[in-house]
């Protein structure tokens, strides 16, 4: 048992208690960061006097040591996991007064783990984010390759999971292009509010050594100092931010899966999932199964889990650093790690994804998808649009019952209807008119879409 404490206690805490309390089976991860953060604040101290120039040279060469350690020698690491120490903090610490001995027991002077594994935690968070914005990056240009080739993919787009007007295929990849570039706007923004620095503020009331906190904030690139030490150091804000971003983008890629599983699915046959990414079944030899998307849809549940984790943990906590803190880790990791492999599984999806667009086609003529465009026609011919919609309405019902389409349907049928309907109709009906009538800003047709994509390209600058 390898305690930063001790002097007080007078009998040995129990070795169950000690595996229940200890967090370095999980904040271990936090190691590089740990170190990152005891050199700047050794080099804050020795503009404090602590320790003088020669002794940080000495204690900075122990802590370099033991991040190369840490960065090349994972067994070490593993190792280290079995040899009792309480935390990554005291693991570090010990680890630096075995290299450089009684002056490795001087860094801590002033920080309070408090302090420290709140810092920690933002340096680590801010490296995540940076690694989430070019995964998401990846992603985002996977997706606008497959809508640069299939520009001429004709998709019937759906509400209500009934078919409703035709879109082109590339519109509908841009449109989770779209929702990645805000999940990687939310994650620029929340960074900001991670980037600020609660070293020095101690365990709860501030560091009495009159550190140069915006020194030390420089030196570890922090954009700022968190301005209340009460707060700085029971802030857990910004880790939940980052869980609500990451539960937010995990919904999109639920919502990108779902649409696969159903359009790989022999009914839809829109898509093939890539064998690189299916698996088959053990008993019925004829199944390839989309499990990747599965997963990804599953995965969410877990991510909105921890946030919710995180919200209940802090939720009516006194003032100030209290132990139930230490709950924060798993759930950021947990939601860090799926999150980033439900992105790369996303993106290898959609690298080995093949289209049908002559299946999306022959769906595309079905299901009266361009009525809304027949009551525009008659909407131009005078009529009004809600008697145009209800003229409409009885067409396709005849249509159906017929069993033709709007475009098959003769023109002295129309004109039972509507006198005045000409050959005209069959234009406004065809799937190339219906799309290149949404032509407003954002709309799916070809032009807009080609702006789009022209627009995202280079957005995305990758
Ligand atoms: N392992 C602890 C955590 O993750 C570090 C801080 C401990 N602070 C304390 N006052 N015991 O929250």
């Amino acid at each position: 048992m390898k305690s930063l404490w001790g002097g007080r206690f007078s009998e040995k805490q129990d070795d169950f208690f000690f595996t229940f309390n200890a967090s370095f089976r999980f904040d271990v991860r936090l190691a590089e960061v740990d170190v990152i953060g005891s050199m700047a604040y050794a080099r804050a101290l020795s503009r404090c006097r602590i320790f003088n120039e020669e002794e940080l040279a000495r204690v900075n060469a122990g802590l370099e040591q033991i991040l190369q350690k840490i960065r090349k020698e994972p067994e070490w690491l593993e190792e280290s996991l079995q040899a009792g120490y309480e935390d990554v903090h005291s693991f570090v610490e010990m680890e630096l007064t075995k290299l450089v001995g009684d002056l490795g027991k001087r860094l801590h002077t002033g920080r309070s783990r408090n302090d420290q594994v709140a810092t920690d935690l933002r340096l680590y968070v801010r490296e995540t984010i940076d690694r989430f914005l070019s995964t998401i990056a990846d992603l985002q240009d996977s997706l606008l390759k497959q809508a640069e080739a299939n520009t001429h993919a004709i998709l019937p787009g759906y509400t209500h999971m009934q078919k409703a007007q035709p879109i082109l295929f590339s519109h509908y990849m841009l449109s989770f292009y779209e929702m990645l570039k805000r999940d990687a706007s939310r994650l620029k923004d929340c960074r900001k509010r991670v980037n600020v620095m609660p070293l020095g503020s101690g365990a709860l009331a501030g560091n009495s050594l009159s550190v140069d906190r915006e020194a030390l904030a420089k030196d570890l690139g922090f954009e700022g100092i968190t301005a209340n030490s009460l707060d700085a150091t029971s802030d857990r804000d910004f880790a939940l931010e980052f869980l609500s971003v990451s539960s937010i983008s995990m919904m999109h890629l639920s919502r990108l899966a779902e649409d696969l599983i159903l359009y790989c699915s022999d009914e839809f046959k829109f898509v093939r999932m890539g064998d690189q990414v299916s698996t088959g079944s053990s008993l019925m030899p004829q199944k390839k199964n989309p499990d990747a998307l599965e997963l990804i849809r599953g995965k969410t549940g877990r991510a909105y889990g921890n946030l919710m984790t995180l919200l209940t943990v802090m939720k009516g906590l006194p003032s100030c650093y209290n132990k139930d803190m230490q709950e924060d880790k798993e759930s950021l990791f947990d939601s860090i790690d799926s999150w980033q492999i439900c992105l790369k599984v996303m993106k290898l999806v959609i690298d080995t994804l093949t289209i049908h667009p002559e299946t999306m086609l022959r769906e595309a003529h079905k299901g009266y998808m361009n009525a809304t465009d027949l009551a525009d026609y008659y909407v131009a011919k005078g009529v009004p649009f809600r008697e145009a919609h209800h003229l409409v309405g009885e067409i396709v019902l005849h249509a159906i019952k017929a069993g033709q389409t709007l475009g098959d349907l003769p023109l002295v049928e129309y004109q039972r209807f509507y006198p005045g309907t000409d050959n005209e109709v069959y234009r406004a009906v065809s799937l190339e008119s219906v799309l290149a009538k949404k032509a407003s800003a954002g709309g799916t047709a070809p032009d807009r879409v080609r702006e789009a994509l022209k627009a995202a390209r280079s957005d995305l600058k990758i």
